[in-house]
């Protein structure tokens, strides 16, 4: 048994693709559980992004809080990025209180989510974060957050696991969708789940259906490129969510580097809290 139980080990060290390097920020993310790189530069990108389109406050999302490592994090990485870009981050959290809902449906993966798994200790949750908590179904709990009017919804981390729950809030997009930045960086969670989540199923199947269904509206993801280093443990699991009729959706925010390609310009500036 040693040398079979060896074998598959090296078998799956030999063929893991990444560098060594990526597979330890993941086991430190796993072993502290809100050391959250992912997390932190999504909320740096939302923000610079924010920033360039003039806004001054952003509304954050997590959708799924369990014990609340996410939001403790989000908290956490907000506090230096409000500093160094002068801006006001918001964060709400959304949750049933008592863990995941029932399901019976096949789409929802039930044979690797049960019901009540991630109940929340709502007491000491309260004593650690400042953000609000909407304690609920998210169908419903949606429409009181709107009464709030949130300025600039920029980025959502969506982790409902079910696909019937993720479905129920982007089919609310029309209570939400006035709310958001022109695009909102959106990372899914539940995307892969060894060989079980797919395009059948999962979040993967409810962005499909929204994406049937909205014209105004897409979720996409984009390419693998190796140009794509700003989101570490992330990168597969990143959409954008396109709000075509923002009014600020052609405003321009890259970079005009016009100046920099010149011919007579010999050395080119890297500013990573500027350039995209
Ligand atoms: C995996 S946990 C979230 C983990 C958390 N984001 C973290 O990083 O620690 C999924 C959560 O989604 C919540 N959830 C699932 N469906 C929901 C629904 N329809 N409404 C509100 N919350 C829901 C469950 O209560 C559960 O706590």
């Amino acid at each position: 048994m040693f040398f079979y139980n060896l074998k598959i080990f090296l078998l799956r060290l030999m063929g893991y693709e990444k560098p060594l390097r990526v597979a330890l920020l993941k086991l430190f993310s796993l072993k502290y559980k809100s050391f959250r790189p992912h997390y932190e530069t999504i909320l740096l990108e939302a923000s610079l992004e924010a920033k360039k389109l003039g806004y001054d406050e952003i509304t954050i999302l997590e959708l799924g809080v369990a014990g609340g490592n996410g939001i403790i994090s989000l908290e956490k990485y907000s506090k230096n990025i409000e500093k160094k870009l002068k801006i006001k981050i918001n964060i709400f959290g959304f949750d049933t209180g008592k863990g995941l809902p029932d399901t019976n449906l096949k789409e929802d993966v039930p044979f690797i989510w049960k019901k009540g798994q991630f109940k929340i200790d709502k007491d000491k949750l309260e004593k650690k974060i400042k953000s609000k908590i909407y304690f609920g179904d998210i169908k419903e709990t949606i429409k009181d957050f709107a009464k709030i009017n949130p300025k600039n919804i920029s980025a959502i981390f969506f982790d409902l696991d079910l696909y019937s729950s993720t479905k129920s809030f982007l089919e609310n997009i029309e209570i939400w969708g006035s709310f958001t930045t022109p695009r909102v960086y959106c990372y899914f969670d539940d995307l892969f789940h060894h060989n079980y989540i797919s395009n059948f199923n999962g979040e993967l199947l409810a962005i499909k259906e929204f994406n049937n269904v909205n014209k105004n509206f897409k979720i996409g993801t984009h390419i693998d490129h190796v140009a794509d280093f700003k989101f570490p443990l992330a990168k597969n699991l990143l959409y954008t969510f396109h709000n075509f009729n923002h009014k600020d959706y052609f405003k321009f925010i890259g970079t005009d580097n016009s100046n920099l390609m010149s011919i007579n310009n010999k050395k080119i500036t890297y500013n990573f809290f500027k350039n995209k």
